[in-house]
């Protein structure tokens, strides 16, 4: 199974003193080295983190395929296409969130995400849609959008683990809608998994190529590796958190050896 490195958090850090440093096309060579496959970066419309100039440099120097998630804005497809990176997600997107927080609707009357995917497709670049793992979207996918890859959303499999299993629930940011009983937090984990395995395996029958993330970490990252249909799994947050305490090398490489 493929690992992305989402170093979006790497210019988090520097956009939050407005300097240049850390430095993205540092973190390039650390990832390769580490064993990550694949570079991916989020253009948010709001430029919060990754700038137009860094999709360029990274794009570049990367020796990694460059996955880059956007949104079905014309403006953003259009430097997307420009930019030419190995393959584009499409995703989601609101001004007030804090992350990526829902899979995309995949509306088959929506004139921008169709013409943006026609795009896309034009331009030679793979197309993926961060979707919801359900089997609606995942027929969607392939029988009216035809896209090369989907990724399937693990946020719902995430944010259940760490109500169940970390912290969390005793913190600031416990998730208001999961203050369950450990029971029911189990119960419904073990069906977002399931769902997750049966809605990966469709796709894979459906010859869609398949990744998943969001929210995945050094705790609940196992069965998701252990879904053999699962092709790649894109990883950001937990990744640059640990790279913190022990260097971002060793944060990749602690995750490379969970997920094989
Ligand atoms: N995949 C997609 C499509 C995303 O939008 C994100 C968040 O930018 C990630 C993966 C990585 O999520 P996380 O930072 O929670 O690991």
């Amino acid at each position: 199974m493929k690992l992305g490195v989402n170093i979006d958090h790497i210019a988090v850090l520097r956009e939050a003193r407005g300097v240049n440093n850390p430095n993205l096309i540092y973190a390039l060579s650390i990832c390769e080295k580490a064993g990550a496959e694949q570079i991916t970066i989020h253009l948010r419309e709001d430029r919060r983190h990754i700038q137009d100039k860094d999709v360029q440099d990274i794009i570049n120097h990367s020796v990694l395929p460059v996955n880059l998630e956007c949104a079905i804005d014309p403006k953003i497809i259009d430097i997307v296409c420009s930019l030419k990176p190995h393959r584009a997600t499409l995703v989601p997107e609101k001004r007030e969130e804090v992350t990526t927080e829902g899979g995309l609707l995949l509306d088959t009357t929506n004139k921008k995400l169709v013409e943006a995917v026609e795009k896309l497709k034009q331009n030679e670049i793979e197309v993926s849609l961060f979707i919801e793992p359900t089997q609606k979207d995942v027929d969607t996918a392939k029988c009216f959008f035809n896209v090369d890859w989907i990724e399937l959303h693990t946020g719902k499999y995430s944010n259940l683990y760490s109500m169940l299993y970390s912290n969390l629930a005793h913190s600031n940011h416990s998730i208001k809608e999961l203050e369950l009983d450990r029971k029911s937090l189990k119960q419904m984990l073990d069906k977002e998994l399931k769902n997750l395995i049966s809605m990966s395996d469709l796709a894979k029958e459906l010859k869609l190529k398949v990744a998943a993330g969001h929210g995945l970490n050094y705790q609940n990252v196992k069965d998701i590796a252990k879904i053999e249909t699962i092709e790649e799994l894109n990883i950001g947050q937990s990744i640059i958190a640990r790279s913190i305490f022990t260097g971002l090398e060793k944060a990749i490489i602690d995750m490379r050896e969970l997920i094989d």
